[in-house]
């Protein structure tokens, strides 16, 4: 199966380049599941149903949330009627929506997608390790099995965090990656168990600005310690960050992994399918 993952999507630039650059990215790469983070496609802070609705039909088969979850109090209702769109599983108890999706993959195939929150430097949530342990607990990874790829968006702000998640579930699930600091990371390798991994995606957004936001007042926060104006996402080209996994189905773990980046300010990266 091949896997396509995009990172945070921000405000209306990175918006305008996923629904406008991703029905070609996934052809041309061949994907058969596309999976995007978007808990900063609403000016920055959280995702509005409708914005949600035009990254599914750009050709995203499920999309993922972080710690901007519930920014968008529409979003409230909207998890509880749309099983694609998931907010990481380790909110406590009752929390509405899902932590976890299972899709229906061209070829009669299956693919679980999690989300999870980080502990570290973050709100305290339930334990993500075990959050994930559950969800997996529930399939059976390869050919024969009730899944035949599985994908964890990890949405933490430690890289140790991160890297602790791909080890301890490497062999376990076919890609773990990284989401939330909006910068991706070159550390993208198929770990010893044969699961694939990346500590970030980074952003879909505009490079030109501080992790998404405008850059003069994004930097004024650090230079005086006063809340300034409320922060609003940079406009310019947004590039188009995330991951491309290869797996085999009978295993479910990954063959191969690259880093994609499209479009913008950062140097481009595609992986020749
Ligand atoms: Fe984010
Ligand atoms: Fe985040």
């Amino acid at each position: 199966m091949r896997i396509l993952f995009l990172g945070d999507v921000v405000g209306r630039s990175g918006r305008d380049a996923v629904v406008a650059g991703l029905p070609g990215l996934k052809s041309a790469l061949k994907a058969d599941l596309v999976v995007v983070n978007g808990e900063n496609a609403s000016h920055g802070f959280g995702l509005a149903p409708d914005m949600a609705r035009a990254i599914l039909a750009a050709g995203a088969d499920v999309i993922t949330l972080g710690n901007h979850a519930w920014d968008r109090k529409e979003i409230i209702p909207f998890l509880e009627q749309e099983p694609r769109v998931i907010r990481p599983a380790n909110f406590p108890p009752g929390t509405p929506g899902r932590g976890a999706a299972v899709v229906e993959v061209p070829g009669n195939r299956r693919a679980l997608v999690v989300n999870v929150m980080g502990r570290l430097f973050m709100d305290a949530l339930d334990d993500p390790f075990r959050a994930v342990q559950a969800e997996i607990q529930k399939h059976r990874l390869g050919a024969g099995g009730t899944i035949q790829a599985s994908l964890v968006d990890v949405h933490a702000e430690a890289s140790s965090e991160k890297s602790a998640f791909g080890h301890s579930f490497d062999g376990l699930v076919s890609l773990v990656v990284g989401t939330h600091t909006h910068t991706p990371t070159a550390d993208h390798q198929v770990l010893p168990g044969g699961t694939a991994y990346m500590t970030d995606a980074g952003m879909c957004g505009d490079y030109d600005s501080v992790i998404g936001m405008q850059k003069g007042g994004a930097a004024l926060r650090f230079w005086r310690k006063m809340p300034g104006e409320r922060l609003a996402p940079a406009e310019g080209p947004a590039t188009l960050c995330g991951v491309w996994v290869e797996t085999d189905d009978a295993t479910g773990l990954a063959t191969r992994i690259e880093p994609v980046r499209q479009g913008g300010r950062l140097s481009q990266a595609l992986p020749v399918v």
